[in-house]
Formats: structure tokens, C-alpha cells, sequence
């Protein structure tokens, strides 16, 4: 059997590979990406399956259109004006979660050798969609406050890039938001330059602290395809993820998904479509800000005893990561072999640049799954593997 050529580009995904790991039983694991099965709203789901029947009977269950269910494409005009995205039910599209956007981008938008730029560090599932289309990367630098403004001009300036892609609010794997100021830089950057931004925002809602910052699509609308999902506010497992993109993409995005699936499910649809215009996500959401704040506080605590001098951390005031960046002298490849082996697992930060060279020092640390208990219990271990690896 020969395999596509395309198919050298799929790379498996090292943190899955990891999370297969690290799920065996007595490990402390700080390396998924997963929200808190407690955050999963399981009385009020209870109650919604049956109005979903009730309400749409069979056609809940019936095969529907490639755009999105219409009642759910109209409860998210509401959620999306809540966030400052102006869009009607026509603009919303809907797929099998926000990895269903990114995959439909590659597909309509990535010729072979097209340049894309990307945060260093990045999501590595966006990657994982975009390199079959067998782009090349360039990344973009960032600080404390995520992507710098001119790093992204210089980009832009000196390549001919097709598209960027973001995540601006509580990033993954770093927990970072731009905040306001740099926004409308970029938004003026990208418009100057007539490139197109993917910004993905799967956390924006999980705000423990501080004031809202708006998603750069409001700022810059014709330049910005904006994405978001269900996953990390109502279950990941429904798979409901969103899109408003410019209407040419949009139309492109409907035909590339009626190949990959003819529609995300009907009747999965059909329950966020209770969910969201019922009023129960407004309710749940402060819910999982409770339940993920403390935890974030636990661990920023547990960072400042337990690990040495010469560590950097981010402070996110939401989301679901943290990052934390080490000393040169950190070989972090025989601390989480260690780390492991003691009970505590974390991601190495390399996975997550498009530069190979890159992030040897670095961490990304999930708070969302772990008791307090549990996370003092890993940081500890963490910080005593790399207290022996240092040799302090
Ligand atoms: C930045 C980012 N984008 C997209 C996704 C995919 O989410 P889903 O496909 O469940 O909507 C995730 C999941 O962790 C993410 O962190």
C-alpha cells in the first residue's frame, strides 16, 4: 500500500503520546489539556435531553445542514455579541469542535510551501491540522503579554505570509493574553497588510480576575476568521465548535465540510442550542471560574516554594495552563523522565514551537484536573527532580 505524500506531514501528537503515558494509575498528571469532569454540567444536561426531544423530536436525529443547526447558529449570534463579534446567524458556522475549523482553514486556504505565522510557542493542535496542506512556519516572538507587535510587523514586512494564527486570550500552552493596547496594534498590522488572522479562542470565557479584554475580530472584522468552542464550557465530548469567518471562506469552509462529515451531530447541536439560549451556560460558567480558580492560586503558590531560584512562571488570570521557563542548564528531557518516574508528569515546552531549537527549557503545567493536594504533591516532585538535575 503507498500512502499519500501528504501523509509524511501527519505527525502523531507527541503530547497524546505523552498523555498515554502518564495516565497509568499513581501518576499526578499536570500535562493534559482537559477540563475538570466536574465542570460538566450533568444535572442540567438531565433535564436538556429531554426538552431537546421534546422540542425537535426526530429532528434532533435527522441528518441537517452542513452549516450548523439553525436554532444553535441563533444562540450563538447572542454569546459572540457578548464578546463584541457582531455576526448574524447566517455568518456562524458550526463544526465538530474548534479542531473542525482549523481543519476545514488547511484545507481551503494551505498550498504547499504557503507561510504561516505563528506564536513561539503555539497550539500544537493547529500545527497538527495545517502541516498536511504542507506549509513552511515562521514564528512570531512574544513576551510575558504574548505576541509582540513588531515581531509581527517584521514578519509580515519580510515574508509573503498567507495566514496568521493566534490564540490572544489565555493562550495555549502559555496562559498569556494580549492585552487591549497590543490588540489594536495588531489589528492595525494586519489590516495594513492585508493578511488574514485565524484567532482562536477557546478560553476566553474562563476569566478568574481582571476585566475583559475583546477578541481582536471585533477590532479588525474583515481580516480575522474568529473560532471558539463549547468545549471548555459546556463538555468537550459533544464536540460543538464555531466559526465567523469572511463570507468567501466561509462559503469554502461548508463545501470542504460536506466531504469530511456532512454536518456535526444533529442532535449534539441541538443540546447546546438549549444550553446556550436557555441561559445555562451563563450559570455554568461561574461555576467552572470557581472551580478553576483556586486551583490556579494553588499552583502559583506551590511554583514560588518548590521550585529553585532562576525559574520564570506565567500568571494567567484564566484559562487552563500554566508556563514556566527554566535555566539554560535545565535538561528538561531527564527531568521529565524523572519527574515521571516519581508520580508527576508535565509536557516539555519543545512540543509546542515550530522551531526544533526551541523551548528546551520550558514547561506547560495543566491545573484544571488536579486536586490542590495533588498539584503541591507534583510541583514538589517536579522541583526536587530539578533541584538533583541541577545538582543544588
Ligand atoms: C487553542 C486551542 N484550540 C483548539 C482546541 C480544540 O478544541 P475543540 O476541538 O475541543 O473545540 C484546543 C483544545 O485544547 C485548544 O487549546
Amino acid at each position: 500500500m503507498d500512502l499519500a505524500g501528504r501523509t509524511a506531514n501527519m505527525n502523531v501528537s507527541a503530547i497524546r503520546e505523552i498523555l498515554k503515558v502518564v495516565s497509568r494509575p499513581g501518576v499526578i498528571s499536570l500535562a493534559g489539556g482537559i477540563p475538570a469532569p466536574e465542570s460538566f454540567p450533568m444535572a442540567t444536561i438531565e433535564t436538556l435531553v429531554p426538552a431537546v426531544l421534546e422540542r425537535y423530536g426526530s429532528k434532533a436525529l435527522q441528518y441537517d445542514l452542513t452549516e450548523g443547526f439553525p436554532p444553535l447558529r441563533e444562540a450563538l449570534v447572542g454569546l459572540l455579541a457578548g464578546r463584541n463579534v457582531a455576526a448574524t446567524a447566517d455568518d456562524v458556522l458550526i463544526a465538530s469542535g474548534s479542531q473542525g475549523v482549523l481543519d476545514g482553514i488547511g484545507k481551503v486556504l494551505i498550498d504547499p510551501g504557503d507561510l504561516i505565522a505563528v506564536e513561539a510557542p503555539t497550539y500544537l493542535g493547529a500545527i497538527q491540522a495545517f502541516s498536511p496542506y504542507q506549509p513552511s512556519y515562521v514564528e512570531i516572538a512574544t513576551d510575558d503579554d504574548g505576541v509582540i507587535p513588531e515581531s509581527l510587523d517584521e514578519v509580515l514586512t519580510h515574508n509573503s505570509v498567507k495566514l496568521v494564527y493566534m490564540v490572544p486570550t489565555f493562550q495555549n500552552p502559555t496562559g498569556r493574553t494580549i492585552p487591549l493596547d497590543r490588540r489594536e496594534r495588531i489589528a492595525e498590522i494586519i489590516e495594513r497588510h492585508g493578511v488574514l488572522l485565524v484567532e482562536d479562542d477557546p478560553y476566553g470565557e474562563l476569566r478568574f480576575r481582571g476585566e475583559r479584554v475583546p477578541p481582536i475580530a471585533s477590532l479588525a472584522p474583515d481580516h480575522v476568521v474568529y473560532m471558539s468552542t463549547l468545549s471548555k464550557v459546556f463538555a468537550p465530548g459533544l464536540r460543538i465548535g464555531f466559526t465567523v469567518a469572511p463570507k468567501k471562506l466561509r462559503d469554502w469552509l461548508v463545501i470542504a465540510k460536506q466531504g469530511v462529515d456532512l454536518h456535526t451531530s444533529t442532535f449534539n447541536q441541538a443540546l447546546a442550542a438549549e444550553y446556550v439560549s436557555s441561559g445555562a451556560l451563563r450559570d455554568q460558567v461561574p461555576r467552572i471560574v470557581n472551580l478553576y480558580r483556586p486551583k490556579q492560586e494553588h499552583m502559583m503558590r506551590a511554583l514560588a516554594e518548590d521550585l529553585p531560584e532562576g525559574f520564570r512562571w506565567s500568571r494567567p488570570d484564566g484559562g487552563m495552563f500554566v508556563w514556566v521557563e527554566g535555566p539554560d542548564a535545565m535538561d528538561i528531557d531527564v527531568v521529565y523522565k524523572e519527574a515521571v518516574e516519581r508520580g508527576a508528569a508535565f509536557v516539555p515546552g519543545k512540543y509546542f514551537f515550530t522551531n526544533p531549537d526551541r523551548g528546551h527549557q520550558t514547561m506547560r503545567l495543566n491545573f484544571t484536573t488536579a486536586t490542590p493536594d495533588q498539584l503541591s504533591e507534583a510541583i514538589g516532585t517536579i522541583g526536587s527532580v530539578i533541584e538533583a538535575q541541577l545538582g543544588l
